[in-house]
């Protein structure tokens, strides 16, 4: 299903020429080798990339696709489609990302393009955000503890995020931390998005309300759905 998502969405919407994000994740992933396989076979040609985590920078390397920084004259800060994956999707395609704890520079990259695709398989869709998936909330070293008092204080249950196969905790690509933190009732995700991030030593949240993706649903029947 995952990677039907991910072939559905390139398909449909990369073209040649184009700036292009690419996202992080297990889903994701598949929509970057669709890019190296339609390259490949120069169905496409002249995509400049970014890419949003060390797992997608390995994977162009891999592929041969182009990334550059964000920042570079190729790609000057701005995007043309970047096509992500996603922890839970509600009923108005608002997001909780960051499962893979690439939340800082996908949402960058989702606030610093034309268009944005999601990509998933039916398991993400849900009702409400905030009480099942954990939303991920990166910190600077020296707020864990503070930051976390906080986010308590908004009524969230608050764990750190802990390594697998290293002691201690995860440590993002800029260095901080991740508090994962889960409610236990419904909370209005466009409000909670601007207010996590008041809080001193909070560096971004992945909750995603302010773009709205178009989004590539993969159902077990074969099928590939696309809200919008
Ligand atoms: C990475 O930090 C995330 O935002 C992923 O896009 C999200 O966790 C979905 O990942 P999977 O496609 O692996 O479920």
């Amino acid at each position: 299903m995952k990677e039907a998502a991910g072939r559905a969405a390139v398909d449909a919407l990369v073209k040649s020429g184009m700036k292009l994000g690419l996202g992080t994740g297990s889903t994701a992933i598949h929509a970057i080798r669709r890019v190296g396989e339609l390259l490949a076979q120069g169905v496409l040609s002249n995509i400049k990339t970014f890419a949003t985590s060390f797992q997608s920078e390995i994977e162009c390397e891999k592929l041969g696709i182009p990334f550059f920084p964000l920042n570079s004259r190729e790609l000057s800060g701005s995007l043309d489609l970047c096509i992500d994956g996603a922890d839970e999707v509600d009923p108005q395609n608002r997001l909780i990302k960051g499962g893979g704890g690439a939340l800082l520079i996908e949402k960058v990259a989702a606030y610093a393009c034309a268009a944005f695709a999601i990509t998933v398989d039916e398991s993400k869709i849900v009702d409400t955000l905030g009480t099942g998936f954990p939303v991920p909330v990166e910190v600077i070293p020296e707020a864990r503890l503070s930051a976390g008092k906080a986010l308590e204080k908004l009524g969230a249950l608050v764990t750190l995020r802990e390594a697998l196969r290293k002691a201690g905790p995860v440590i993002t690509e800029h260095g901080n931390l991740i508090l994962d933190i889960r409610f236990a009732s419904p909370v209005d995700p466009v409000a909670m998005e601007s207010e996590i991030n008041r809080i001193p030593g909070v560096v971004e949240n992945g909750f995603f309300t302010r773009i709205r993706p178009v989004v590539y649903i993969a159902r077990s029947s074969g099928t590939v759905e696309t809200r919008n």
